[in-house]
């Protein structure tokens, strides 16, 4: 982003807004070799208010540019999440003269301050066009196009072309299920069917669903992101998911097994961009409901997490969803230091080894299921930031107790567990870190876990730690170059 201020706590690398409020990302959508960024933003104040769809631009999800607000608040309501698509076939009849409509679906989310308005059924679909590519909008005449049935919790529609019945599918997130419809003009919208009251986890509401195929092994399979607040699996905001079919009518998932998509407690309501072809990219709003409206950035709130290419891999006959960060970071990388056979006996000075930066990098490492070890970033304040493998749980985590300013929230100070699913050996990681989060992908991506944090001053030292002793085979660090513009 240009123009953006070096504060404390700001992320280099990871789009945050240059002021003010921003959950959820909206509308992500890939058009004309640019991608679209859209995002609920509260423009007056830094905690969650009326919201506006901002607007954000870029060429490889990195470099952001942001751009003035889409979607402003109006006598329908809100702007609350969804997504947008690219027209092609002008289905919706907006584009003219040939034109191709960027159309956004979103959901009207009629203000509960407002008592006039005070209703059990505040929620319902609408459409607004683009023919511009996403400079400016157009609230369709016609809204709201989806009107609510009767249920409180109705909203977040994410809408795909499903090419063999020649239909638009919303996934829509219904209080504790997921509903699909079908459209063929974007404007009238039949119900099909309804998924997971019965399955998945239950913890709290249903939000901002995502329904993608992916291939695998030659094969294919749908995936059904579903993101629920609270009841994830380390507390707040987490996102779940299915695999399974789908027919244009029906999904049908191959097991019951609840899956997360991220064991961290930061990363939530992702959603993937539209129109990227066979690459599925998410990404997803980095905090939590448990604690975003209060966490000590003093100018803004809340950042988005790395983009991440998503893909399935099999373990025990079981298909799970992977993620890792995606090729355009390594545009960003700096010169990498490549370690072998690194023998840690207690404690490793990784920064003395590499005379690297311990707030902006990505380090790889492979390391033996056999012994426990941590990387530990830290300063002089004494503040600490623990990523591990616990040998006897089989587990991954991620400790925060330390970390620095934590009493904002009485939950944040915590250490965050995740089960290791891969069986392969040896252990192979990929840790991301960005001033004030780290994410980690562990096994190609099958156990993620994403974390922020709030050091006093930034971390200035990276070590390893193993108590029982560890020989690491390969170790990578890599110095990653600021994609956010100071000015
Ligand atoms: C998810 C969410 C969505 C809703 C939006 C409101 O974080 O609660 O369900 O559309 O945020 O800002």
């Amino acid at each position: 982003q240009s123009g953006q201020k070096v504060e404390a706590h700001r992320p280099q690398y990871h789009f945050s807004p240059k002021a003010h409020w921003m959950n959820d990302p909206n509308g992500m959508v890939y058009h004309k070799g640019t991608y679209h960024l859209f995002f609920q933003y509260y423009p007056d104040g830094t905690t969650w208010g009326p919201m506006h769809w901002g607007h954000a631009t870029s060429k490889d999800m990195l470099h952001w540019q942001e751009q003035p607000i889409a979607l402003y608040p109006d006598s329908l309501g809100w702007i609350f999440s969804g997504s947008a698509v690219v027209d092609v076939n002008n289905t919706s009849g907006f584009g003219k003269n040939g034109q191709t409509p960027l159309v956004a679906i979103f959901t009207h989310h009629n203000s509960p301050l407002e008592k006039s308005k005070k209703s059990d059924k505040y929620q319902y679909q609408s459409i607004a066009y683009s023919l511009d590519e996403g400079k400016t909008w157009t609230k369709y005449a016609g809204n709201p196009v989806l009107p609510n049935p009767g249920i409180v919790d109705f909203r977040d529609p994410k809408v795909r072309w499903y090419e063999p019945q020649k239909k638009w599918i919303m996934t829509l997130a219904t209080k504790d299920r997921v509903t699909f419809y079908s459209s063929t003009n974007l404007k009238n919208w039949t119900k099909e069917s309804e998924f997971g009251k019965e399955v998945g986890a239950h913890g709290g509401v249903w939000e901002c669903p995502d329904l993608f195929p992916l291939n695998y092994n030659g094969k294919k399979a749908w995936v059904l992101l579903v993101s629920i607040n609270p009841g994830g699996p380390n507390g707040g905001s987490a996102t779940q998911y299915f695999v399974g079919d789908f027919d244009g009518k029906t999904f049908r998932p191959y097991s019951t097994q609840t899956k997360w998509m991220d064991y961290g407690t930061d990363n939530y309501a992702g959603v993937t961009f539209s129109n990227t072809g066979d690459r599925v990219v998410l990404m997803g709003w980095m905090s939590n409901w448990q604690y975003a409206n209060v966490v000590p950035t003093a100018t803004w709130r809340s950042a988005n997490t790395v983009p991440r290419e998503l893909g399935l891999q099999e373990v025990n006959n079981e298909l799970y969803l992977t993620s890792n960060p995606v090729k355009e970071l390594n545009a960003l990388s700096e010169k990498t230091k490549t370690l072998t056979n690194v023998a840690v006996n207690g404690q490793y000075d990784l920064t003395a080894k590499t005379g690297g930066k311990a707030d902006l990098f990505k380090l790889t490492l492979s390391a033996p299921a056999t012994s426990n070890f941590s990387i530990v970033l830290a300063n002089e304040q004494g503040n600490e930031l623990l990523i591990g493998y616990d040998k006897a749980a089989n587990s991954y985590y991620i400790d925060r107790t330390k970390s620095g300013k934590t009493d904002f929230e009485k939950g944040f100070a915590k250490r965050h567990s995740a089960p290791r699913l891969s069986t392969a050996s040896p252990i192979s990681l990929t840790l991301l870190a960005d001033v004030a989060s780290v994410e980690l992908f562990a096994d190609n991506g099958l156990t993620v876990l994403t974390d922020i944090f709030f050091p006093e001053t930034n971390m200035s030292k990276v070590f390893i730690k193993s108590a029982s002793g560890i020989t690491l085979p390969t170790l990578t660090y890599t110095p990653i170059t600021p994609s956010v513009e100071s000015g």
